[in-house]
């Protein structure tokens, strides 16, 4: 059995003020929940948020994480910096990335070497664009995504990562994917990485659903079998509606 693992990722959104009230009100409301609960927050909160959430049963991720240890590299922040502000989980590649930053298959798979030789647990994104989906491509996308991550990453290290499935036409849209959609694609992401890692790895990794992903249809997306939780944009912004769906997580 693979436990939930239930993902808020604020993105750009919630100063250190507004982060302490959000959290504050959280706690509470997810305090008995069954599955893994992470707040991936921006990096100017993560030790606050770290701090807030200390004791509990919620733990702080970051949005990205740099490839390199540390020096020349303005902009970027290294895992060294992430681990000792308190995060433990970080994401990596997420479409925004991708789309906005220029974050392609290489550099994914360079962050996520490094998140996995500094201890963080990373969540890697993975999805297709519309005209992908129409196309019919989402399956040759997602299987190009995947592998280009974890392209050299050991069976091990493969083991400590999170999948998540999230297609871009779904994302800040509220046009979620269908149960069977999602259940189908991450069914077939699944089958990209026991070809990689064999059964037991894939039997293991957890892939959650991401895009649209809200406390109305939490409840049938989180039925499916091969959808082991969810990464939650605009709906982890609201204490009520992200415990919703982390309540909704057995
Ligand atoms: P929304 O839940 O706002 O669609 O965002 C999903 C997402 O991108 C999470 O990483």
């Amino acid at each position: 059995m693979r436990k939930p693992i239930i993902a808020g990722n604020w993105k750009m959104n919630k100063t250190a003020a507004e982060c302490r009230a959000l959290i504050t009100e959280l706690l509470p409301k997810v305090a008995n929940a069954k599955c893994d609960v992470v707040v991936c927050v921006p990096f100017t909160d993560i030790a606050l948020a770290a701090e807030l959430t200390a004791g509990s049963n919620v733990v702080v991720g970051a949005q990205n994480v740099a490839w390199a240890d540390s020096g020349a590299f303005t902009g970027e922040i290294s895992a060294d910096m992430l681990k000792e502000a308190g995060a433990t989980y970080v994401i990596l590649g997420h479409s925004e990335r991708r789309q906005y930053f220029g974050e392609t298959d290489a550099s994914v798979n360079k962050r996520l070497v490094q998140a996995l030789k500094n201890d963080l647990k990373p969540i890697v994104c993975v999805g297709e664009l519309l005209a992908e989906r129409e196309g019919g491509k989402t399956e040759e996308v997602c299987k190009r995504q995947v592998e280009g991550a974890f392209d050299g990453i050991s069976a091990a290290d493969a083991a400590k990562t999170v999948i998540a499935y999230e297609p871009v036409w779904a994302i800040g849209t509220g046009k979620t994917a269908t149960d069977e959609q999602a259940d189908e694609t991450i069914g077939y992401i699944r089958s990209v990485v026991k070809a990689l890692y064999g059964d037991a790895v894939a039997d293991g990794m957890r892939i959650q659903y991401g895009g649209s992903m809200n406390a109305k249809n939490v409840a049938g997306l989180m039925a499916k079998p091969q959808i082991d939780g969810g990464l939650i944009g605009g709906a982890s912004l609201k204490a009520e509606d992200f415990s919703i769906i982390v309540n909704t997580a057995k």
